[in-house]
Protein backbone atom coordinates (compact mmCIF):
# COMPACT_ATOMS: atom_id res chain seq x y z
CA UNK A 1 0.00 0.00 0.00
CA UNK A 2 0.98 3.41 -0.84
CA UNK A 3 1.26 6.48 1.65
CA UNK A 4 -2.22 6.91 3.29
CA UNK A 5 -1.47 10.85 3.60
CA UNK A 6 -0.01 13.50 1.49
CA UNK A 7 0.39 16.36 4.05
CA UNK A 8 2.94 18.25 5.13
CA UNK A 9 3.41 19.43 8.67
CA UNK A 10 1.52 22.23 9.04
CA UNK A 11 2.89 25.80 10.23
CA UNK A 12 1.98 26.82 13.76
CA UNK A 13 2.48 26.82 18.09
CA UNK A 14 2.99 23.09 19.07
CA UNK A 15 3.13 21.79 22.66
CA UNK A 16 6.73 20.25 22.69
CA UNK A 17 6.81 19.86 26.77
CA UNK A 18 4.32 20.41 29.56
CA UNK A 19 6.32 22.69 31.60
CA UNK A 20 6.80 20.81 34.54
CA UNK A 21 8.97 18.18 32.57
CA UNK A 22 11.88 20.78 32.43
CA UNK A 23 13.55 21.19 35.17
CA UNK A 24 16.16 23.96 35.37
CA UNK A 25 19.77 23.07 33.99
CA UNK A 26 18.01 20.05 32.12
CA UNK A 27 18.57 18.82 28.02
CA UNK A 28 16.07 16.41 26.08
CA UNK A 29 16.16 15.18 22.78
CA UNK A 30 12.88 15.35 21.11
CA UNK A 31 11.47 14.58 17.72
CA UNK A 32 9.08 16.90 16.28
CA UNK A 33 8.61 18.01 12.97
CA UNK A 34 9.99 15.52 10.88
CA UNK A 35 13.23 17.10 12.74
CA UNK A 36 15.72 16.04 15.29
CA UNK A 37 15.68 18.70 18.14
CA UNK A 38 17.49 19.80 21.35
CA UNK A 39 15.44 21.14 24.21
CA UNK A 40 17.03 22.94 27.28
CA UNK A 41 15.92 25.04 29.91
CA UNK A 42 19.08 27.69 30.75
CA UNK A 43 20.19 27.78 34.45
CA UNK A 44 18.11 31.19 34.25
CA UNK A 45 14.71 29.13 33.89
CA UNK A 46 14.51 30.03 30.03
CA UNK A 47 13.14 26.92 27.71
CA UNK A 48 14.53 26.95 24.76
CA UNK A 49 14.65 24.74 21.15
CA UNK A 50 17.57 24.21 18.53
CA UNK A 51 17.72 21.77 16.10
CA UNK A 52 19.90 19.06 17.33
CA UNK A 53 23.38 19.00 15.43
CA UNK A 54 26.25 20.59 16.05
CA UNK A 55 27.52 22.72 13.30
CA UNK A 56 31.05 21.34 14.42
CA UNK A 57 31.27 17.79 13.62
CA UNK A 58 27.43 17.21 13.73
CA UNK A 59 27.04 15.76 17.30
CA UNK A 60 23.47 15.65 18.84
CA UNK A 61 23.15 18.65 21.41
CA UNK A 62 20.52 16.26 23.38
CA UNK A 63 22.50 13.05 23.85
CA UNK A 64 24.81 14.78 26.26
CA UNK A 65 24.93 17.89 26.05
CA UNK A 66 24.85 20.02 28.92
CA UNK A 67 23.54 23.28 29.85
CA UNK A 68 25.87 26.24 31.23
CA UNK A 69 24.52 29.14 32.34
CA UNK A 70 22.50 30.27 29.89
CA UNK A 71 23.94 28.00 27.38
CA UNK A 72 24.16 24.65 25.83
CA UNK A 73 27.72 23.33 25.22
CA UNK A 74 28.10 20.00 22.94
CA UNK A 75 29.08 16.94 24.38
CA UNK A 76 31.40 16.19 21.78
CA UNK A 77 33.86 19.22 22.01
CA UNK A 78 32.50 21.48 24.53
CA UNK A 79 31.38 24.53 21.78
CA UNK A 80 28.40 26.22 23.53
CA UNK A 81 25.40 27.79 21.79
CA UNK A 82 23.14 30.07 23.38
CA UNK A 83 19.52 29.99 22.68
CA UNK A 84 19.73 31.93 19.48
CA UNK A 85 21.67 29.26 18.35
CA UNK A 86 24.73 31.34 18.54
CA UNK A 87 28.29 30.04 19.29
CA UNK A 88 29.37 32.06 21.98
CA UNK A 89 32.87 30.29 23.32
CA UNK A 90 35.27 27.31 22.23
CA UNK A 91 36.79 25.77 24.80
CA UNK A 92 40.30 25.27 22.82
CA UNK A 93 40.15 28.09 19.91
CA UNK A 94 42.06 31.14 20.36
CA UNK A 95 39.68 32.56 18.11
CA UNK A 96 35.71 32.15 16.74
CA UNK A 97 35.80 30.83 12.97
CA UNK A 98 34.71 33.93 11.03
CA UNK A 99 31.56 31.42 9.89
CA UNK A 100 30.11 31.41 13.70
CA UNK A 101 31.22 34.56 14.93
CA UNK A 102 28.23 36.22 15.54
CA UNK A 103 26.12 34.58 14.03
CA UNK A 104 23.03 31.64 14.26
CA UNK A 105 24.36 28.53 13.13
CA UNK A 106 22.03 26.24 14.74
CA UNK A 107 18.35 26.98 14.09
CA UNK A 108 16.57 28.29 17.28
CA UNK A 109 12.68 27.97 17.21
CA UNK A 110 10.69 30.58 18.60
CA UNK A 111 9.45 29.43 22.03
CA UNK A 112 7.04 30.72 24.58
CA UNK A 113 5.73 29.19 27.91
CA UNK A 114 2.06 29.51 28.70
CA UNK A 115 -0.70 27.51 29.95
CA UNK A 116 2.33 25.68 31.78
CA UNK A 117 3.05 24.32 28.66
CA UNK A 118 6.01 24.99 26.56
CA UNK A 119 5.17 26.01 22.78
CA UNK A 120 7.12 25.98 20.16
CA UNK A 121 6.32 27.81 16.68
CA UNK A 122 6.90 25.63 13.34
CA UNK A 123 7.38 26.97 10.15
CA UNK A 124 8.26 24.72 7.43
CA UNK A 125 10.40 28.82 5.70
CA UNK A 126 11.35 29.48 9.18
CA UNK A 127 9.20 32.28 8.93
CA UNK A 128 8.20 34.07 12.70
CA UNK A 129 5.60 33.24 14.14
CA UNK A 130 1.91 34.61 12.48
CA UNK A 131 -0.20 34.83 15.61
CA UNK A 132 -0.17 33.88 19.48
CA UNK A 133 -0.92 31.04 21.81
CA UNK A 134 -3.63 31.55 23.65
CA UNK A 135 -3.52 32.58 27.15
CA UNK A 136 -6.36 29.85 30.02
CA UNK A 137 -6.66 31.76 32.60
CA UNK A 138 -8.00 28.98 34.59
CA UNK A 139 -4.61 27.31 34.28
CA UNK A 140 -2.14 27.37 37.47
CA UNK A 141 -5.55 29.88 38.46
CA UNK A 142 -5.78 28.43 43.01
CA UNK A 143 -9.50 27.44 42.54
CA UNK A 144 -8.39 25.01 39.86
CA UNK A 145 -6.63 21.61 39.84
CA UNK A 146 -3.40 20.73 38.08
CA UNK A 147 -3.03 19.01 35.22
CA UNK A 148 -4.48 16.06 34.89
CA UNK A 149 -2.74 14.35 31.24
CA UNK A 150 -3.38 11.89 29.30
CA UNK A 151 -1.08 11.22 25.68
CA UNK A 152 -0.66 8.33 22.74
CA UNK A 153 1.54 8.74 19.72
CA UNK A 154 0.06 6.96 16.74
CA UNK A 155 0.01 6.62 13.07
CA UNK A 156 -2.15 10.27 11.72
CA UNK A 157 -1.19 13.92 10.40
CA UNK A 158 -3.01 16.04 12.84
CA UNK A 159 -5.32 17.13 9.86
CA UNK A 160 -6.66 13.79 10.61
CA UNK A 161 -7.54 14.13 14.31
CA UNK A 162 -8.28 17.65 14.21
CA UNK A 163 -11.11 17.09 11.96
CA UNK A 164 -12.97 14.32 13.83
CA UNK A 165 -14.34 17.56 15.97
CA UNK A 166 -16.20 18.52 12.67
CA UNK A 167 -17.19 15.01 11.78
CA UNK A 168 -20.28 14.66 13.59
CA UNK A 169 -21.93 11.38 12.55
CA UNK A 170 -19.01 9.50 13.92
CA UNK A 171 -19.78 10.68 17.35
CA UNK A 172 -22.83 8.09 17.35
CA UNK A 173 -21.46 5.41 15.51
CA UNK A 174 -17.68 5.73 17.32
CA UNK A 175 -18.45 7.09 20.23
CA UNK A 176 -22.26 6.01 20.97
CA UNK A 177 -23.60 9.52 21.40
CA UNK A 178 -27.23 9.69 21.26
CA UNK A 179 -27.35 12.33 18.41
CA UNK A 180 -25.35 13.71 16.00
CA UNK A 181 -23.70 16.70 17.69
CA UNK A 182 -25.18 20.21 15.99
CA UNK A 183 -22.63 22.57 17.07
CA UNK A 184 -23.18 26.88 16.30
CA UNK A 185 -19.24 27.15 14.51
CA UNK A 186 -17.75 30.11 13.63
CA UNK A 187 -14.54 30.58 12.02
CA UNK A 188 -12.00 34.31 12.74
CA UNK A 189 -8.81 33.83 11.13
CA UNK A 190 -6.51 30.96 12.92
CA UNK A 191 -9.52 30.57 14.83
CA UNK A 192 -12.55 28.35 15.04
CA UNK A 193 -15.23 28.31 17.55
CA UNK A 194 -17.74 25.60 18.40
CA UNK A 195 -20.72 25.42 20.70
CA UNK A 196 -22.62 22.13 21.42
CA UNK A 197 -25.74 21.22 23.14
CA UNK A 198 -27.03 18.08 23.69
CA UNK A 199 -27.20 14.71 25.52
CA UNK A 200 -23.90 12.51 27.09
CA UNK A 201 -24.58 9.34 28.51
CA UNK A 202 -25.20 9.32 32.31
CA UNK A 203 -23.21 9.04 34.65
CA UNK A 204 -23.99 7.04 38.37
CA UNK A 205 -22.65 8.09 42.04
CA UNK A 206 -19.60 5.16 41.54
CA UNK A 207 -18.14 6.84 37.90
CA UNK A 208 -20.07 4.37 36.08
CA UNK A 209 -20.95 5.62 32.46
CA UNK A 210 -24.36 4.50 31.45
CA UNK A 211 -23.66 2.52 28.05
CA UNK A 212 -27.20 1.33 27.88
CA UNK A 213 -28.31 4.25 26.01
CA UNK A 214 -31.82 4.71 27.74
CA UNK A 215 -29.97 7.25 30.54
CA UNK A 216 -29.22 10.93 29.59
CA UNK A 217 -27.70 14.33 31.00
CA UNK A 218 -27.95 17.42 29.29
CA UNK A 219 -24.26 18.66 28.31
CA UNK A 220 -22.95 21.78 27.19
CA UNK A 221 -19.55 21.91 25.41
CA UNK A 222 -17.38 24.51 23.67
CA UNK A 223 -14.47 24.61 21.55
CA UNK A 224 -12.04 26.31 20.01
CA UNK A 225 -8.95 25.60 18.09
CA UNK A 226 -6.48 28.31 18.16
CA UNK A 227 -4.14 26.93 15.17
CA UNK A 228 -3.31 23.43 14.66
CA UNK A 229 -1.59 22.70 17.43
CA UNK A 230 -4.26 24.31 20.56
CA UNK A 231 -7.76 23.05 20.99
CA UNK A 232 -9.59 24.13 24.43
CA UNK A 233 -12.63 22.72 25.34
CA UNK A 234 -15.28 23.52 27.83
CA UNK A 235 -17.22 20.76 29.37
CA UNK A 236 -20.02 22.20 31.52
CA UNK A 237 -22.94 20.47 33.43
CA UNK A 238 -21.91 17.32 35.35
CA UNK A 239 -18.30 18.57 36.40
CA UNK A 240 -17.34 22.10 34.98
CA UNK A 241 -13.68 20.47 33.05
CA UNK A 242 -11.52 22.36 30.82
CA UNK A 243 -9.16 20.10 28.50
CA UNK A 244 -6.30 21.58 26.64
CA UNK A 245 -6.02 19.10 23.62
CA UNK A 246 -2.47 19.10 22.09
CA UNK A 247 -2.27 17.60 18.87
CA UNK A 248 2.38 17.82 18.23
CA UNK A 249 3.14 16.43 14.48
CA UNK A 250 5.93 14.24 15.19
CA UNK A 251 6.53 14.09 11.59
CA UNK A 252 4.21 14.42 8.49
CA UNK A 253 2.77 11.21 9.01
CA UNK A 254 2.94 10.65 13.06
CA UNK A 255 1.20 12.75 15.88
CA UNK A 256 1.93 12.75 19.53
CA UNK A 257 -1.14 14.16 21.18
CA UNK A 258 -1.65 15.38 24.81
CA UNK A 259 -4.95 16.01 26.68
CA UNK A 260 -4.29 18.23 29.70
CA UNK A 261 -7.54 18.28 31.67
CA UNK A 262 -8.49 20.97 34.65
CA UNK A 263 -11.46 20.42 36.98
CA UNK A 264 -12.37 22.99 39.51
CA UNK A 265 -11.05 22.25 43.29
CA UNK A 266 -14.44 22.53 44.91
CA UNK A 267 -15.22 18.99 44.44
CA UNK A 268 -16.05 16.36 47.67
CA UNK A 269 -14.44 13.11 47.25
CA UNK A 270 -17.64 11.89 45.57
CA UNK A 271 -17.09 13.93 42.66
CA UNK A 272 -13.86 13.67 42.44
CA UNK A 273 -14.01 10.41 41.40
CA UNK A 274 -16.96 10.93 39.01
CA UNK A 275 -14.95 13.82 37.73
CA UNK A 276 -11.88 11.72 37.05
CA UNK A 277 -14.11 9.18 35.45
CA UNK A 278 -15.44 12.00 33.28
CA UNK A 279 -12.05 12.56 32.09
CA UNK A 280 -11.49 8.89 31.28
CA UNK A 281 -14.06 9.18 29.42
CA UNK A 282 -13.35 11.74 26.85
CA UNK A 283 -10.08 10.23 26.81
CA UNK A 284 -11.25 6.53 26.16
CA UNK A 285 -13.30 8.25 22.94
CA UNK A 286 -9.49 9.17 21.37
CA UNK A 287 -8.70 5.26 21.98
CA UNK A 288 -11.76 4.25 19.83
CA UNK A 289 -11.27 6.99 16.88
CA UNK A 290 -7.53 5.63 16.79
CA UNK A 291 -7.59 2.54 14.66
CA UNK A 292 -9.49 3.79 12.37
CA UNK A 293 -7.28 7.32 12.17
CA UNK A 294 -4.34 4.46 12.11
CA UNK A 295 -5.69 2.34 9.07
CA UNK A 296 -7.93 5.13 7.18
CA UNK A 297 -6.77 7.08 3.77
CA UNK A 298 -7.22 10.65 3.12
CA UNK A 299 -10.23 10.97 0.75
CA UNK A 300 -9.78 14.41 -1.29
CA UNK A 301 -13.14 14.28 -2.79
CA UNK A 302 -15.29 12.63 -0.30
CA UNK A 303 -18.57 11.74 -0.85
CA UNK A 304 -20.55 13.61 1.44
CA UNK A 305 -23.86 13.14 2.58
CA UNK A 306 -26.48 15.83 4.35
CA UNK A 307 -26.25 14.73 7.55
CA UNK A 308 -22.72 15.13 7.83
CA UNK A 309 -20.78 17.75 10.12
CA UNK A 310 -19.01 20.43 7.93
CA UNK A 311 -16.14 18.70 6.85
CA UNK A 312 -15.93 21.02 4.00
CA UNK A 313 -15.82 24.05 6.17
CA UNK A 314 -13.37 22.51 8.27
CA UNK A 315 -11.19 21.31 5.89
CA UNK A 316 -11.10 24.92 4.21
CA UNK A 317 -10.24 26.60 7.58
CA UNK A 318 -7.63 24.05 8.50
CA UNK A 319 -5.44 24.35 5.04
CA UNK A 320 -4.91 27.98 5.80
CA UNK A 321 -1.91 26.43 8.40
CA UNK A 322 0.05 25.07 4.88
CA UNK A 323 2.88 27.23 3.68
CA UNK A 324 2.76 25.17 0.38
CA UNK A 325 -0.10 24.26 -1.59
CA UNK A 326 -2.57 23.05 0.27
CA UNK A 327 -3.45 19.09 0.03
CA UNK A 328 -5.31 18.61 -3.15
CA UNK A 329 -8.82 18.46 -1.33
CA UNK A 330 -9.11 21.53 0.37
CA UNK A 331 -9.97 23.91 -2.79
CA UNK A 332 -11.72 21.31 -4.42
CA UNK A 333 -14.07 20.02 -2.04
CA UNK A 334 -17.76 20.89 -2.55
CA UNK A 335 -20.37 20.85 0.64
CA UNK A 336 -23.36 19.24 0.10
CA UNK A 337 -25.35 21.41 2.22
S1 LIG B 1 30.57 18.35 17.35
FE1 LIG B 1 29.85 19.79 18.73
S2 LIG B 1 31.58 20.71 19.52
FE2 LIG B 1 32.33 19.32 18.10
FE1 LIG C 1 -13.84 10.85 17.71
Amino acid sequence: MGKRYDFPVPFGWYAISLSRELAAGEVKPLHYFGKELVLFRTEGGEARLLDAFCPHLGAHLGHGGKVKGEHIACPFHAWEFNGEGVCKHIPYAKNMPPRADGKQTVFSYPVVERNQIIWAWYHPERIAPAFEVETVPEVGHPDWTEYRVYEWKFGAPIQEAAENAADGAHFVYVHSSKDIPRGEITHEAHKRFARYVGKAPDMDEHGNIDRTGTRWRDSLLETANFGPGQTLQRFMGLFDTIQLGLPTPIDSETMHLRFCFIQRKDMNATQQMMAKALTDEISRQVEQDMPIWEHKIFQPNPILCDGDGPIAQFRRWFSQFYASAAPEDSQRIRAVS
